[in-house]
This record gives C-alpha cells, sequence and structure tokens, in this order.
C-alpha cells in the first residue's frame, strides 16, 4: 500500500514528539491505518540543534511554504505556531495545492479559522486542529464525531496549563502572583509572548474553536469576554480558600436566548469539586449534551508526548481515509455571529 507522506514544518517540542512517534511506532501505526505514515521533509529554523531524534533521512526545506508544496509530501503538518506570518502562508499553500493540513496552531485557526475551513473545502481538503485545543485530550474528536448526535448546552474548562500551574503554585506554596510567574518561566511553560497566557488570550482561543464546533458557528474569538489571571492576588486565593474555594482560569461558551456567550476569566470554583482539584499544569474540560449528560475530560494540555499524540490521531484519521470537516460541518454552512448574537452578562 502507498505510504501516506508528511511534511513537518516546525521542530520544537511538538515537532520533535511527532517525528519520535512516527520513528518509534512505524509498525503500530501501519497495523492501525493499514499503510505507512513516513515523513518525506522538514522544515525548521535551526538545523544544528539536538532534539533528541534522527532527522538524516529526511529532505530539509529552509521555507515553511516550500515544504508544503513537495510534491512528495501529501499532508502537511504545520507545527510553527503565530497566527500569522510563516504558519499562516503554508497552511494556505498547502490547502490550495490540494494537500491535507494537521496543525496545532491554536492562534492561526482563532483568526483566520473561517478562512481556512473554506479553502479546504475549495480544495477538497482536510484541515483538522485536535492538538491546538488541550494538547493530548481529544475533546476536537469527542465534539465532533462522538457527540454529533447531541445539542450542546455548554462547555466548559480549564485550557491553559500555564495559568492553573500559576494558581496553583500561588495557592499550594503560598508564592505571589510574580514568583509563580517567573518558575513557570523557568520551566519553559510561557508561550513566546507570555501575554497570550497569562492574558487569557490563549485560553480564549481554544474556547471560541470548541464553541465554533458545538454550536455550528464562524470562529469568533473577537466575542469572547476575555479577563486574564494578571490581577489575581495572593490575598484573593486566601480569601477563596477561607471559604472553600479555589480561583481557577475558567472558560464557559453556551448558546442563550440572547445569542452565544464566550467567556474566559479566573473564577471561584468550590475547592472539594474536580476543577478545584485540578492542580499544576493540568486541563479539563467538560461538555454539556442535551442526550449524553455531562462528559469530563482531564489531563495534559501542552508538552511533547500529550501533544505529539493529539497531532498523530489526525494524521492517523487521514491515514484510514477519513475526511472530517474542520469544525464538524461544511464551512460555507457555518453561520456567522454578529454582535448582535453575541451574549453579553
Ligand atoms: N501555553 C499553553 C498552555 C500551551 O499553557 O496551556 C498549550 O497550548
Amino acid at each position: 500500500t502507498e505510504p501516506l507522506r508528511l511534511g513537518i514544518a516546525g521542530l520544537g517540542t511538538v515537532g520533535a514528539g511527532v517525528v519520535k512517534i512516527i520513528r518509534q511506532k512505524a509498525a503500530l501505526l501501519t497495523e492501525r491505518t493499514g499503510r505507512p505514515i513516513t515523513i518525506s521533509a522538514v522544515a525548521a529554523r535551526n538545523r544544528d540543534k539536538d532534539r533528541g531524534v534522527s532527522l538524516s533521512d529526511y529532505a530539509w526545506e529552509d521555507d515553511a511554504v516550500a515544504l508544503a508544496k513537495r510534491d512528495d509530501v501529501d499532508v502537511f503538518v504545520e507545527l510553527i505556531g503565530g497566527s500569522d506570518g510563516p504558519a499562516k502562508a503554508a497552511t494556505e499553500a498547502a490547502l490550495t495545492a490540494g494537500k491535507d493540513v494537521v496543525t496545532a496552531n491554536k492562534a492561526m485557526l482563532a483568526h483566520h479559522g473561517q478562512a481556512l475551513a473554506q479553502l479546504a473545502e475549495d480544495n477538497g481538503c482536510v484541515l483538522r486542529f485536535e492538538a491546538a485545543v488541550a494538547g493530548g485530550i481529544p475533546v476536537i474528536k469527542a465534539l465532533t464525531e462522538g457527540l454529533a448526535g447531541n445539542d450542546i448546552t455548554q462547555v466548559m474548562g480549564v485550557m491553559n496549563g500555564t495559568c492553573n500551574y500559576i494558581l496553583t503554585r500561588m495557592e499550594n506554596a503560598g508564592l505571589s502572583y510574580d514568583q509563580a510567574f517567573d518558575e513557570a518561566d523557568k520551566l519553559g511553560y510561557l508561550e513566546a509572548d507570555p501575554e497570550l497566557d497569562v492574558g487569557g488570550i490563549d485560553a480564549g482561543h481554544k474556547l471560541a474553536l470548541l464553541a465554533a464546533i458545538a454550536y455550528g458557528t464562524q470562529v469568533a474569538f473577537d466575542a469572547v469576554e476575555l479577563e486574564g489571571i494578571g490581577k489575581v492576588s495572593i490575598a484573593d486565593i486566601r480569601q477563596a480558600a477561607d471559604m472553600g474555594y479555589k480561583i481557577k482560569l475558567l472558560g464557559v461558551c453556551r448558546m442563550t436566548g440572547r445569542g452565544l456567550e464566550q467567556r474566559m476569566a479566573p473564577c471561584l470554583v468550590p475547592a472539594t469539586s474536580p476543577l478545584g482539584q485540578l492542580d499544576g499544569g493540568t486541563n479539563m474540560v467538560m461538555i454539556e449534551g442535551d442526550q449524553v449528560g455531562q462528559i469530563v475530560m482531564r489531563g495534559a494540555g501542552a508538552g511533547e508526548g500529550p501533544t505529539a499524540s493529539a497531532v498523530m490521531g489526525d494524521v492517523m484519521d487521514i491515514a484510514r481515509g477519513t475526511r472530517l470537516s474542520t469544525f464538524g460541518q461544511p464551512a460555507s454552512s457555518l453561520k456567522l455571529v454578529t454582535a448582535a448574537q453575541v451574549a453579553t452578562p
């Protein structure tokens, strides 16, 4: 059988993790999908960095767009990051050239998801992004496939591990916000622009993507009501603890009579609840469907193995011939959320 040939752009933590899975689990991947999954070429800024895995079997491209257009690439795997720039240019080039795309890029999809989903559809391509939301938790698959027969009444969750880590360290170790932030920085948890994490923007991107799938709407990141954790003080945390609560950066989206509500803000949650017990860099997503009731998924929202695991799930779907639409329904049928359809409290 014909192999499925990948071009991987971006060899940071996630990219290296994907290469490792493909090299170490080749037999398993072939067994499960019915065809070998191979890498034709990679692109990354630094060729010489040690990534803990051999890359000598693969062609190198300096330019992600050139990689995306290569004849020996069937699926373009975008792990560069950033809402615009080379990630977007290369994703567009791949789709225009009729290649399927797998990405972990929450920022790009939060800002350009509708246009990219439409471009994929127009070119008969698949564009999938499981790794963009809640890392290793397969929440996109849950919403688009397993729960497709439900009216989704609410999606809620902690979707930024860095913020949860900072809040947990303030709570458990009595660190100030600045101390906890510095610790997260030293551990390499922060995004290149830390404001994306602590400003709630990264979590807001993820919430907007889940809302689009849950409610069949065009991604409306600008309509997310956002508040980060920068103003949470140790006094707030102690006061909450005295009342039996913890403070979590919690996202909620639901469709109300007044329109789509998407909120990402520090919230009080009972200390003994599943959300209250979610410590450290972990994520939790809770989905409520009219038929299924409540589903709770908890797991690693970032890191090499968990994020690469989600990327591979999408790649393997494509290897099996699964042709899902980006947001679970045709891009052209996603409803535009106008200002009048945004619920504000
Ligand atoms: N900065 C993100 C987080 C990485 O902390 O959750 C995963 O998207």
